[in-house]
């Protein structure tokens, strides 16, 4: 989603700048745009597609050594060039890029319209350097502070002036911020992604705070106008520039990635003796775990998906009631927080709007959430306190893949921790360790022998819609094959409980309809091919993920996926391979941009 960077160095800012926005690239957006300083006034570009087509248009621009940049995805006004950023004042004087959204805008753009402003775009954000420029007096930092006093809303904001060449204003709420301190210059960006390529000393700014930020440091104050001093840190996370490793794509790179970045997630947490796992960062004794009466998984998307077969595990195991919540409905239907339930907040960014606005209601509530994420440092992960890394290294292709298996097997490591203080003896606590340890293998040996994926492929590729279908932990893994193949190959799918399929979806079968269904060997399976009877009755093409030589379920399929065989809890972090790969290949036969599919973001930082 939409990314920010600012530049105020002793080197030229439009190439830092670009470099800056190719980073945060991977976030997804549709349009890209740049001001710096020239001379006297500010030199403005912006447009409509990729940052590699902005830095075709920069030939001949100023060497000046100030500037913001901003990619953009749209959320008010539609993907235009007036409407991408940066937006200026009346006067072009003015420069500002804003992630977030202004919720009284419209209030505000009539209010500016009848004292003679005119806007020449669509968007919430460029109400702000019209606000900015009547609060100006001479003193950037008062006159942004001064703007931002009528906006409601999220806003992560850089303003450059053409008659304060020595500063940039920055500011947030609700839309992270870090600003990079290097040596005679300061970067500030939307992600760490953008600054390392400068420095890794580094300080967040947290809500409500804004800053004056020269080529020196950066002064930080609340918006009140409290100095505040914040701590520098230091970036230790993996943020070298994302290679593809020989891989086509770096969806198929994550892909393949997963025997490893499972392992990371399992690694040092696992007690293969003891039959136990360890969660440092979640600082929980057994007494505190006995104490969790039930466990509550916030996320969206894939990572709700992810949420869906930990819950699973945890009441399959655990003996605790345990769900999963959709977390941008969360907080609307005011939740009940009970003392005595545990929450998770599952995201891989660590930036999701709807999952960082679900566990402020949590904690507001006085309730306990615990972060599961990727990125290092992010919002959410610094907003929980406490919580577990699940260490996939960066996610660099808009569809989640690594980052769900990574999620699911972080997950599970604390099911078994919280098993073995509430169920589980220590035989069969070594017996899930065991089964644990083994996924990183079983994924291997899956990626080195995918079956026929083609074949699938062929069938999906020309289909009108496909339904996926499982039952119990094979439930989510129906759900996520079904998201990952309308966000990459905008094929109309979706997932469904064979069970339920009777209930309604049959209705959508016609002779041929591709139907893949999850099916490895558990204790559903009996029922599943009952399912698999209704699918083929009704003339439909029924594509099967099956465990390895279960010829009693492959025997029933059109066209038999076969996957190692797991511990039924654990089956998700396999089962769920053939349908990624599925994703990928039919989106690449339909000619799809796999990486970046459209209107899709990485990040989404906006409700
Ligand atoms: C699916 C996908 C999205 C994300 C969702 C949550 O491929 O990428 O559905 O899973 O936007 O994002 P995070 O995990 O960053 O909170």
């Amino acid at each position: 989603m939409c990314g920010i960077v600012a530049y105020i160095g002793g080197e030229a800012a439009l190439p830092r700048l670009i470099e800056g926005l190719r980073r945060l690239e991977y976030r997804g957006y549709d349009s890209a745009g740049v001001a710096v300083l020239d001379g006297e006034g500010l030199w403005v570009r912006k447009d409509v597609g990729r940052v590699s087509e902005l830095a075709g248009h920069l030939q001949g621009g100023p060497g000046t050594q100030v500037g913001i940049a901003h990619t953009r995805w749209a959320t008010h006004g539609g993907v235009t060039q007036p409407n991408a950023h940066p937006h200026t004042d009346g006067t072009g004087r003015i420069a500002v890029v804003h992630n977030g959204i202004i919720e009284n805008s419209s209030e505000i753009r009539a209010r500016l319209g009848k004292r003679g402003v005119t806007f020449k775009s669509e968007t919430d954000t460029e109400v702000l350097p019209h606000l900015i420029r009547e609060a100006y007096k001479g003193d950037p930092l008062q006159a942004v502070r001064d703007a931002l006093a009528h906006v409601r809303g999220t806003y992560g904001i850089a303003v450059v002036f053409a008659d304060a060449p020595d500063v940039l204003v920055v500011a947030r709420n609700g839309s992270p911020l870090v600003v990079g301190l290097g040596r005679g210059e300061t970067v500030v960006a939307s992600d760490p992604q953008a600054v390392v390529a400068h420095t890794r000393q580094v300080v967040y700014l947290q809500d409500k705070e804004i800053a004056l930020v020269t080529r020196e440091g950066v002064q930080v104050s609340t918006l009140e106008g409290r100095e505040v001093q914040l701590p520098v840190e230091t970036l230790d996370g993996d943020y070298g520039l994302a290679s593809k490793e020989g891989f086509p794509h770096f969806m198929l790179k994550e892909i393949h990635e997963q025997p490893r970045s499972i392992r990371r997630a399992l690694r040092g947490r696992l007690q293969l003796e003891e039959g136990n796992a360890k969660l440092g960062g979640l600082n929980m004794t057994p007494r505190d775990l006995v104490a969790v009466n039930s466990v509550i998984s916030l996320g969206c998307g894939t990572s709700f998906h992810a949420g869906m077969a930990a819950a699973m595990a945890i009441e399959a195991l655990a003996r605790v009631p345990a769900r999963a919540e959709i977390a941008s409905e969360f907080r609307y239907r005011h939740p009940i927080i009970p003392r005595d339930t545990l929450y998770f907040a599952i995201s891989q960014s660590g930036e999701t709007a709807d999952t960082l606005g679900a566990v402020q209601e949590v904690q507001l509530k006085g309730g306990e959430v615990m972060g599961v994420v990727n990125v290092v440092g992010s919002t959410i992960a610094r907003t929980c306190a406490r919580g577990v890394y699940v260490h996939s290294g960066p996610e660099i292709a808009v569809a989640s893949t690594k980052a769900f298996t990574s999620q699911v097997a972080a997950m599970l490591v604390y099911t078994l921790m919280m098993a073995r203080c509430t169920n589980l003896s220590l035989e069969q606590g070594q017996l899930v360790a065991k089964a644990l340890d083994a996924v990183p293998g079983a994924v291997a040996h899956y990626l080195s022998e995918p079956g026929p994926i083609e074949e699938a492929v062929e069938r999906i590729a020309k289909a009108r819609y496909v339904l996926f279908l499982g039952r119990g932990f094979s439930y989510p893994v129906a759900l996520e094959g079904a998201l990952k193949l309308k966000e990459i190959a905008y094929i109309p799918s979706e997932g469904y409980p064979a069970g339920e399929m009777k209930h309604g979806p049959i209705a959508m079968l016609d002779p041929g309809t591709p139907v893949v269904f999850v099916c490895p060997r558990d204790g559903q399976t009996e029922k599943a091919i009952s399912n698999m009877m209704e699918v083929k009755a009704r003339g439909a093409w029924l594509i099967v993920i099956h465990t390895r030589g279960d010829d009693e379920v492959a025997r029933l399929a059109d066209l038999a996926i076969p996957v190692p065989e797991t511990a039924d809890f654990a089956s998700p972090l396999v089962t769920v391979l053939p349908l990624q790969l599925i994703a990928y290949h039919a989106g690449l036969a339909l000619g799809r941009d796999v990486d970046k599919p459209r209107n899709l973001a990485k990040s989404v930082t906006v409700e």
